[in-house]
């Protein structure tokens, strides 16, 4: 017999809980790093640019082929065209492999958090503190299993008491904390000429890489071709305005990428120069601890940034466990506390290996590489493009785009933007980014 779908409770319960998904370590860590080492404003105008066209095209298809067949990622393909199932599978992957990897640093942020509040924020700031934490044994891994868990319980409470619930006030305070400290950090001594060199446009620093970096970062800050947007649209509502709902999804998660971005880069600048801005997953573990110990009140405010990141990085980690629970539910119909134990159960096994991937075991590597980073590259790359290329070619060419314009609703000329993305636009620049991955990955060329 069929379970009655859960379902969002109305639009705000569905932006709220999308935003929350797209909002997390990549908005808060990658965002303002890249926009710095990309030429800054332009870096931010090219971005803004890519996620009002591509960005915005891909998420309503998403969530409009998920809306429309009621169904995750494997069972909406299925149900628009049986042949193209495979596609469904692709996509579905993404999520199982980026999970373990995010609950891993998750477990990091829950750790500087927990310890910022226990006023052990001196210690965070050692230099030599965030490698050898990560170099432990043991203690990278009981935060790593105390993070996965809290994200199993919320999951395992269901789509509008758990998810929508704790999302609907995650959301809200992690914007106000952000802005907070953001603000905060903008009025230390040193910090304006940061503002600055995040805000001015450098020409000079503008390349195709700039395009290829805010590419990148798109898909990855809006949780696209992961198969999380189409789980959250077979959650909506029929009456919900899709359209509206997905310009506010991105106005929150653009918003949080700039508002992080004030937070990081000046402080960097105020704390060590613009040559830490190359710390990279070290700025946030290491620069900023420093910053939060030499200001006045900065206990405060360290406890505060890393609650805000740990949010932030929690509702990820919810839209992730959530879809790949969602998709295994519609697939065979197995029960949902069932699945979460065993989803739960896998990802902590995955999980193991690369928190030691960084500590005892970083010397492993496969294919000459550090292997976590080469799971990084794979899913982010290689899987994710590959996915969100498939996904444009059978909406833009097999399906067709009309049915997912009228599911949405999309007025002409953004049905037009719409079907010029989805068709050509965005395959283009979707091939570009795996072409210029996979010749850097090969040394062909230096990115
Ligand atoms: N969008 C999240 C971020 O910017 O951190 C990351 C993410 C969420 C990736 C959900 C994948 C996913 F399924």
């Amino acid at each position: 017999m069929e379970q009655k779908r859960s379902t969002f409770s109305g639009r705000l319960g569905f932006v709220l809980a999308a935003a929350g998904s797209a909002v997390g370590l990549g908005n808060i860590w990658r965002f303002p790093y890249l926009a710095a080492k990309y030429g800054g404003g332009m870096f931010l105008l090219v971005y803004l640019v890519l996620v009002m066209t591509v960005g915005f095209s891909l998420m309503v298809a998403e969530i409009a082929i998920g809306r429309r067949t009621g169904r995750s990622a494997i069972g909406a393909f299925r149900a628009l065209n049986r042949r193209y199932t495979f596609i469904g599978y692709l996509v579905s992957a993404v999520p199982f492999f980026i999970l373990p990897y995010y609950c891993v640093v998750g477990g990091w942020v829950a750790k500087y958090w927990a310890a910022s509040t226990l006023g052990r924020g001196g210690l965070l700031a050692d230099s030599g503190y965030f490698d050898a934490f990560v170099s432990r044994p043991i203690e990278p891994l009981v935060w790593f299993f105390l993070f996965l868990t809290l994200t199993a319980l919320l999951v395992l409470t269901g789509v509008e008491k758990g998810v929508e619930k704790v999302c609907k006030w995650m959301m809200p305070v992690q914007a106000v904390l952000s802005v907070l400290v953001a603000v905060y950090v903008m009025l230390l001594p040193g910090a304006g000429e940061g503002v600055a060199y995040y805000l001015k446009p450098d020409l000079s620093r503008f390349s195709i890489r700039t395009v290829l970096a805010a590419m990148g970062q798109m898909f990855f800050s809006m949780s696209l071709a992961m198969g999380v947007m189409i789980t959250y649209g077979s959650y909506m509502k029929e009456e919900v305005n899709l359209h509206t709902a997905v310009r506010q999804i991105e106005l929150f998660d653009t918003g949080i990428a700039f508002v992080s971005g004030l937070m990081v880069v000046p402080a960097v600048f105020a704390v060590a120069g613009p040559q830490a801005l190359d710390t990279g997953p070290g700025l946030m573990f290491v620069t900023l601890p420093r910053l939060f110990d030499r200001m006045p009140g900065g206990h405060l405010v360290g406890t505060v940034f890393f609650l805000s990141v740990l949010l932030a990085a929690l509702t990820s980690t919810i839209s992730m466990m959530e879809t790949v629970v969602s998709i295994l539910q519609d697939r065979w119909g197995w029960s949902r506390r069932g699945i979460c134990v065993a989803v739960w159960a896998v990802v902590l096994l995955a999980g193991v290996p690369l928190s030691l991937g960084y500590g005892p075991w970083s010397g492993f590597r496969v294919l000459d590489r550090h292997f976590p980073d080469l799971l990084d590259f794979m899913t982010n790359q290689i899987l994710m493009p590959v996915a969100a290329l498939l996904t444009c070619l059978f909406v833009g060419y097999a399906l067709g785009p009309r049915s997912l314009i009228e599911e949405a609703r999309l007025k002409r000329g953004e049905a037009a933007v719409f079907t010029v993305v989805i068709r050509y636009a965005a395959p283009v620049c979707i091939l570009l980014i795996l072409l210029t991955s996979l010749l850097s990955f090969f040394g062909v060329l230096q990115i």
